[in-house]
């Protein structure tokens, strides 16, 4: 159930019928932040926005310079969509084959080209000094894509967050998506 008074500027003005890029209202709260909110009626608008970040980032990526890093954390409940969006993601990225939860291995590695990408799941991280010991580190200060579910459980060593997606399943399964940028290269990449 939706709480009373509690819809702020989410969907507010979003088509229901598609996933879009394009600017919600800004949050009250986030001063200058660049945030959105993007509304999934279902997977196939999540698999779209999926393809369009893909786009962007690939595009961002293959500008020369120094490597390209970015960080997304992806919050939500068990069942929010979590997977499915990093899923969608990775294709549209060009990754082949299957494309696994990394819940029980705590990360997937792909490649699309150029780039690398570590698909992170910490849920069933308990203790956050299994960090060393798995080599994570290593991944997280490597450049490339780097996708994180569950991100608090990894405790403050994780890589900082470009980009975070609070993902909401609604009554209905569409889902409410805020996305907040928390960095200027992660700013860039909604505007
Ligand atoms: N609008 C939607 N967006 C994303 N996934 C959806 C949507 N509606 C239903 N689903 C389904 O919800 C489930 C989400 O599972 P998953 O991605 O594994 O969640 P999580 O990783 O957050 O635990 C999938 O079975 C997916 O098909
Ligand atoms: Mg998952």
């Amino acid at each position: 159930m939706m709480a009373a008074g509690g819809d702020d500027e989410r969907g507010r003005g979003t088509p229901a019928s598609a996933p879009t890029l394009a600017a919600s209202a800004p949050r009250a709260d986030a001063g200058a932040a660049v945030a959105r909110a993007w509304v999934w009626p279902d997977e196939a608008a999540c698999a779209a926005q999926a393809a369009a970040l893909a786009g962007r980032v690939a595009a961002r990526a293959a500008v020369p310079g120094p490597p390209f890093s970015l960080t997304i954390e992806l919050h939500g409940p068990l069942g929010a969509g979590k997977t499915t969006f990093v899923r969608h993601l990775v294709r549209a990225l060009g990754v082949g084959g299957r494309i696994k939860s990394p819940t029980y291995t705590v990360v997937e590695p792909y490649r699309a080209g150029a780039l690398d990408i570590a698909h992170f799941d910490f849920y069933r991280f308990a203790d956050e000094r299994e960090l060393g010991d798995a080599g994570l580190r290593e991944m997280f200060a490597a450049p490339g894509l780097k996708l994180v579910e569950w991100a608090t459980n990894a405790g403050p060593l994780r890589p900082p967050a470009d980009l975070v997606l609070d993902i909401e399943p609604q009554e209905d399964d569409s889902r409410r998506v805020r996305v907040h940028a928390a960095t200027a290269r992660g700013q860039e990449l909604l505007a």
